[in-house]
């Protein structure tokens, strides 16, 4: 638990816990040292947006990869570089990156290892994470200071629960999907 962010809703810190957290575990376990070349892959989704925004706070040069739909939005969050999953293959055009973070479970960690630098890692959503108060006071923090915020793509009423899910599970919602219980979601 920790107290909600002050400048936030209810709906947008509901967003917080679940693709914040791990988007910061995982994020660490890359150790990334300002100026590394960080590439996000699935930059739009709830991980990929909070990986995209924290990866910018450690300093870090960040590819978004995502959708042509989802430039602006990854852009928006402080991508340096943006890619279309679509239209470019990372792992042909000659780039290197310090860290290459799957946070859709898309691609192999095998088949980046052109793309990794000497001591690159390759991280994913597959690697265990769990529920810390630190992270997520560190998180409250970062969205109060403005360098981190939840991108809230619908809000369903609960409902309209199972419509949410039908949603979601299209696998193409961009950052967060939030049920509000009561209609009022005021700051
Ligand atoms: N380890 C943990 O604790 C933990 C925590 C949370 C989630 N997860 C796992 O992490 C994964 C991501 O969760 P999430 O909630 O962040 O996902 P999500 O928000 O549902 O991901 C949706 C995003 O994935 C993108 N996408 C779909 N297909 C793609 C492709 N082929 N290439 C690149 N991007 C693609 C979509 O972008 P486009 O529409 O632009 O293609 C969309 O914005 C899930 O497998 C989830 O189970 C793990």
């Amino acid at each position: 638990m920790a107290r909600k962010p002050a400048n936030a809703s209810f709906g947008e810190t509901a967003a917080i816990p679940i693709g914040g957290m791990a988007a910061l575990q995982i994020l660490r376990s890359g150790n990334i040292r300002r100026g590394d070349g960080v590439l996000i892959y699935g930059a739009s989704g709830s991980v990929g947006t909070y990986a995209v925004q924290l990866a910018k706070c450690y300093g870090a040069h960040v590819t978004g990869v995502c959708s042509g739909r989802n430039l602006d939005l990854v852009r928006s969050l402080g991508a340096d570089e943006v890619m279309g999953h679509t239209k470019e293959d990372f792992r042909k055009n000659g780039e290197t990156y310090d860290v290459v973070f799957d946070t859709v479970r898309k691609i192999k960690g095998s088949g980046c290892k052109r793309s990794l630098g000497e001591k690159g890692v390759f991280i994913s959503t597959w690697s265990p994470t769990r529920e810390s108060n630190e992270d997520l006071i560190h998180l409250k923090e970062l969205v109060e200071a403005g360098k981190v915020r939840p991108v809230i793509d619908r809000t369903y009423p609960l409902e309209e629960v199972m419509e949410a899910h039908r949603y979601v599970d299209k696998g193409h919602k961009r950052g967060n999907v939030v049920i509000t219980v009561v209609g009022d979601d005021r700051a």
